[in-house]
């Protein structure tokens, strides 16, 4: 990959270090905000200058994907208000953020089950995937309602679907097969996952998709987290010997 015409090239690595593609799980708004007295939306509003931020600098150092975690198919069961102020954040966002990403050439798809969502909302989802489809950028996944296990589920249903139908030969489904029924099919599986707020878990974030990933635990909580620790991350992948399985 040409660094020629880029923005920025982080320093910390050669080309051929450079993960095509991360995965992100923003953890930590809550207890950012509960340590400042603030209440959860503040941490969450916060939380949504640092997605703003890092977005921008994996498209210009040259990030080919981008998922970030905003809202699993678990995060309903959160307090009402809570909910409300996230759906609230959403739409501004989607409102004003991402006609910004627009200047980064930014392909926006949001990864996840839409039919919950209001009507608004979901409009406003659907705009922002069609207005950004034909843009050469980054490909930025915002995956909301999503759960891997729930995106599992609904494509084992809709293989099902197309095997009665005589779309799809039972001996023909391979691993491949099974990729292109996820909402990510057609995109290069995640090369590292950061996950800030120093957890150590999955959280039903590309279950099927990391098979092979490399993740990096930070003990940054997400608002407080700045480009600095991307490259931190991705300096730490870029020493990590990748086997897949073999020797
Ligand atoms: C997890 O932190 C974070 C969320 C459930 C919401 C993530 C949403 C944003 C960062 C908003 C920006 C996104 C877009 C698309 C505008 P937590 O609340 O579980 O934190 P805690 O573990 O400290 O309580």
């Amino acid at each position: 990959m040409a660094w020629f015409g880029r923005k920025k090239k982080p320093e910390v690595l050669s080309d051929s270090a450079l993960p095509v593609h991360i995965g992100i799980i923003m953890d930590g708004n809550g207890r950012w905000a509960k340590k400042r007295g603030l209440p959860r939306k503040a941490g969450h509003s916060a939380g949504a200058k640092t997605f703003r931020k890092i977005t921008r600098y994996c498209s210009d150092i040259g990030i080919k994907y981008l998922t970030v975690y905003a809202f699993s198919t678990e995060n309903w069961k959160r307090p009402e208000d809570e909910v409300r102020s996230l759906m609230k954040l959403f739409k501004s966002y989607l409102e004003e953020a991402l006609a910004d990403f627009k200047d980064d050439s930014i392909v926006v798809k949001f990864i996840g089950d839409k039919a919950p969502f209001d009507e608004d909302l979901r409009n406003l989802m659907i705009e922002n995937e069609e207005s950004s489809k034909d843009r050469d950028g980054m490909v930025l996944n915002i995956a909301m309602n999503y759960g891997s296990r729930d995106e599992i589920v609904r494509a084992v249903k809709n293989i099902c679907k197309d095997v009665q139908s005589g779309a799809v030969l039972p001996e023909n489904i391979d691993e491949q097969l099974i990729s292109d029924y996820l909402y990510t099919s057609g995109q290069p599986d995640p090369d590292l996952i950061i996950r800030p707020s120093g957890e150590y878990r999955i959280s039903n974030f590309l279950l099927w998709q990391s098979a092979y990933t490399e993740f990096v635990i930070m003990n940054k909580l997400w608002p407080d987290f700045e480009t600095s620790d991307l490259d931190e991350a991705i300096k730490i992948y870029s020493q990590r010997n990748r086997r897949y399985g073999g020797v």
